[in-house]
């Protein structure tokens, strides 16, 4: 695969840690971690906004892998995170079946 790049730092900051892998024709969140005195807050919201903004602005699928490393987080209020900003739960979709390491994704909306 050629033109992968690093592109967390665009979007992190002192609050907030995200992993992005930007590919020629699709977007990666890798990991976002926002510090835990600070969750709910909207750290996290702020962030995912930047990245799907960006991805619309390139015209590129975003997916990810919804993935609650604690046992005491909910997959489904994670994932409810995800589908506020357009997200889609990858049921093997035919098209998207490439992702199948990613249970989410969300295409890009044309400016
Ligand atoms: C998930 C995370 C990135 C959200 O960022 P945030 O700044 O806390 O969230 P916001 O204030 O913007 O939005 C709140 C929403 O985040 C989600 N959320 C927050 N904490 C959560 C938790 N412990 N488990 C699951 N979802 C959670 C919920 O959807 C919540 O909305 P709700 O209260 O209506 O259910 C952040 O809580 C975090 O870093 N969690 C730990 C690491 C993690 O799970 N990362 C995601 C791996 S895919």
């Amino acid at each position: 695969m050629k033109d992968i790049a690093f592109i967390g730092e665009k979007f992190s900051n002192e609050n907030v840690y995200v992993e992005v892998l930007e590919c020629e024709d699709f977007i990666r969140i890798e990991k976002i971690l926002v510090k835990s005195i600070l969750r709910n807050q909207g750290h996290g919201t702020k962030v995912i906004n930047n990245i799907i903004e960006y991805a619309d602005t390139k015209n590129k699928i975003v997916v990810l892998c919804a993935d609650p490393k604690e046992r005491r987080w909910s997959l489904k209020r994670l994932m409810n995170f995800y589908k506020r900003f357009g997200f889609i739960e990858n049921k093997n979709d035919k098209f998207i079946n490439r992702f199948w390491n990613d249970n989410m994704y969300r295409l890009p909306i044309s400016k």
